[in-house]
C-alpha cells in the first residue's frame, strides 16, 4: 500500500469511526439491549472498505469529505447488517466475526435479526435526513434509490438467496460471477456510485467510468475473500478459516483452483485500472485501493 494511501485511509477511518458512532442511538435508550447489539456489531472493527471507496471517489472528484459521511455510513450499515445475518445458524452459521463472537452468539438469535433489520433502516434513514448531505432532494433521490437496489432482491440479498440455494451444488463460471457480483459487488458498486451523485454535475462520461471501475473491484472483492478463506487463518481473518469448503460453497478457488482464482483477481485489477485509464494522479487512491484489495490479508 502507497503512503499516500495509508495516510488517507487513516485520516478517513477516523473519520468514519466518528461518524458512525454519532448517528447510532446510545446504549441508554430503549430498548437498550437493542441498541447495545447495533453498537456492539457496528463499532470496533472491520475494515471499512465500503466507506473508504466512498471517501476515496469523492476525493478523486474534488469532493470534500464531510459531505460524504451520510453515504459512508449507510453503506457501512447495510453491510454490517448484512454480516449480521450472514452468520446466523440459518445462514453460513458462524460464531466469529471481526475477532469477537457473531451477534447472535454475542446476545441471542432473536436480537441478532432484529439487529440487522434496525441497522438496515438507520441506513435509509440517514440517507434520507442527514444534514451531511447537502445536494438537493433529486440526487439524494437517486442516492437512496441507488442504495435501497443494492440491497434488496436485485443486489446483495439476491445474491445471498443464490448463495445459499447453491450450497451443494457446482456453479458454472458464469453463475459463480453472477452471484459475486450480486452478493457483494452491488454494495461496493453502490459505495463508489454514491459519491458520485454527491457531484451532480459530474460528467456522465466519468460518472460511467467510474461505475465500471466499481463493477471491476466489487467482484475482485469477493474472489479475494474465497482465496483468503481457503489459505488465510482464523486470528488473521478475525472470522473462520476454512467454513467455505466445511459448507461447500461454491467459490472461485473451488471451482478454478487457488493459481486460476488468484489469475482472476489480477485480471479484474487489471480491468479496474484500465477503467482509469482516463483519469490523473486525482484517481491514485482509487487505483491503490484496488491494488489493496486484491492483495490484503484480511
Ligand atoms: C466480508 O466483508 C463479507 C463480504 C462481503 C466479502 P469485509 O471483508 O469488508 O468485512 P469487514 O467489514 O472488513 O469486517
Ligand atoms: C458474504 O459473503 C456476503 C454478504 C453479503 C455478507 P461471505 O459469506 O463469503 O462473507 P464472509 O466470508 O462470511 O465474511
Ligand atoms: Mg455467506
Ligand atoms: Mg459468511
Ligand atoms: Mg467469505
Amino acid at each position: 500500500m502507497s503512503n499516500a494511501l495509508k495516510e488517507y485511509l487513516t485520516s478517513a477511518q477516523n473519520r468514519v469511526e466518528r461518524a458512525l458512532d454519532a448517528r447510532l442511538p446510545s446504549e441508554n435508550i430503549l430498548p437498550q439491549k437493542l441498541h447495545q447489539a447495533m453498537r456492539y456489531s457496528v463499532l470496533e472493527g472491520g475494515k471499512r472498505m465500503r466507506p473508504m471507496l466512498t471517501y476515496c471517489t469523492g476525493k478523486t472528484l474534488g469532493l470534500p469529505a464531510d459531505v460524504l459521511d451520510g453515504p459512508a455510513c449507510a453503506v457501512e450499515f447495510i453491510h454490517v447488517y448484512s454480516l449480521i445475518h450472514d452468520d446466523l445458524p440459518a445462514m453460513d452459521d458462524d460464531d466469529l466475526r471481526r475477532g469477537k463472537p457473531t451477534s447472535h452468539i454475542a446476545f441471542d438469535e432473536a436480537t441478532a435479526i432484529l439487529t440487522g433489520d434496525a441497522l438496515q433502516a438507520l441506513a435509509f434513514e440517514v440517507l434520507a435526513n442527514d444534514p451531511s448531505i447537502i445536494v438537493d432532494a433529486n440526487s439524494r433521490i437517486k442516492m437512496i434509490t441507488t442504495l435501497t437496489k443494492a440491497s434488496g432482491s436485485q443486489g446483495m440479498v439476491g445474491g445471498q438467496a443464490i448463495d445459499l440455494e447453491s450450497v451443494g451444488t457446482k456453479l458454472t463460471l458464469p453463475e459463480l460471477e453472477n452471484m459475486h457480483i450480486h452478493k457483494t459487488g452491488a454494495l461496493i458498486r453502490a459505495s463508489v456510485n454514491m459519491a458520485a451523485l454527491a457531484k451532480p454535475d459530474i460528467d456522465p462520461n466519468i460518472a460511467k467510468k467510474l461505475d465500471h471501475y466499481a463493477k471491476c473491484i466489487g467482484l475482485s472483492f469477493q474472489v479475494k475473500d474465497d482465496i483468503l478463506d481457503q489459505e488465510s487463518d482464523t486470528s488473521t481473518l478475525g472470522k473462520t478459516q476454512g467454513k467455505d469448503q466445511q459448507n461447500d460453497k461454491p467459490t472461485y478457488p473451488a471451482l478454478l483452483g487457488l493459481t486460476g482464482a488468484k489469475q482472476k483477481a489480477q485480471d479484474l485489477h487489471e480491468q479496474a485500472l484500465e477503467s482509469l485509464s482516463n483519469f490523473g494522479t486525482e484517481a491514485d487512491l482509487l487505483r491503490d485501493l484496488s491494488l489493496y484489495i486484491i492483495q490484503r490479508d484480511h
